[in-house]
């Protein structure tokens, strides 16, 4: 398996799923055994339903929290934290967009990391309206803490469905995509927007775009230009060196 020449691209954008961290024991969301399908589709955590029953929300970030705790980062995670290390280094960019809220982008060791979809050891304020930050949240017990800015209870910082990625996050994704040259997903199913479109986007910017993943996308996305079927854990440390 040759190796892709990254070092020769000036603006790397990185989107990784829960493919990614399935080495490190944690479950996808789709697929046989995915976490959706060990939940139910009824307890998938959504807006409303965080707000119907925020206990039963809590719970599962909690379990979630729990194992994200006990894994650890993979060869693909490491393999990702050691390319932006030597793209920084020789002056180019590096952004990794993660639709995971396991915290092990981090603790690899990757430290440009957007978390898309929020990170399951941080809460924020419940009222979308309030400036605060998120605060570090991992403790066993949702927390009772209140908003220090507003009073508002704090929720987890996770984007749930039908609801909207904050503006920030977003606003700096698609100022990466713009400038990109190469464009790689990892691990990703490309079912869910915005995420999905990213490939559209970085195409469009005329990047190299390519598709790391254990299957292929069902459809296939017409904007990934090459495919690399397999184990992200096995491929990556092979054609990012
Ligand atoms: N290496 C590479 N790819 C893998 C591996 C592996 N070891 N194991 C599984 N995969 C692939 C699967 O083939 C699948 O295409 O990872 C993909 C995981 O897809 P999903 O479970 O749909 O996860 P993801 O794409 O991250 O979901 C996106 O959906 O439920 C929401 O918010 C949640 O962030 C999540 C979003």
């Amino acid at each position: 398996m040759e190796s892709l020449g990254v070092d020769r691209y000036r603006n790397i954008v990185v989107l990784t799923g829960a493919g990614i961290s399935a080495a490190s024991g944690l479950p996808t969301y789709r697929g046989p055994g995915g976490l959706w399908e060990t939940v139910g589709e009824e307890n998938v955590p959504t807006a409303r339903s965080l707000i119907e029953n925020p206990q039963g929300t809590w719970a599962l970030v909690r379990e979630l929290r729990e194992r994200s705790r006990s894994a650890a980062p993979n060869p693909a995670h490491t393999a990702l934290a050691r390319l932006e290390e030597r793209t920084l280094a020789r002056g180019a960019s590096f952004t990794l967009v993660t639709q995971n809220v396991d915290g092990l982008h981090r603790r690899a060791g990757s430290s440009n990391v957007i978390e898309f979809h929020g990170s399951l050891f941080r809460a924020r304020c419940s009222r979308d309206a309030c400036e605060s930050e998120p605060i570090p949240d991992d403790a066993e017990e949702p927390t009772s803490a209140q908003c220090s800015t507003c009073g508002s209870a704090l929720r987890p910082d996770v984007v749930l469905f039908d609801e909207l990625i904050p503006a920030r996050p977003e606003w700096d994704v698609k100022r990466a995509l713009r400038a990109c040259d190469l464009f790689i997903a990892v691990g990703t199913s490309g079912t869910v927007s915005p995420a999905s479109s990213f490939v559209r986007s970085a195409a469009y910017a005329g990047a190299r775009t390519i598709l790391v993943n254990l299957e292929p996308m069902q459809p296939r996305h017409p904007d990934f230009h090459e495919e690399y079927l397999g184990r992200a854990e096995t491929l990556l440390p092979l054609i990012l060196d």
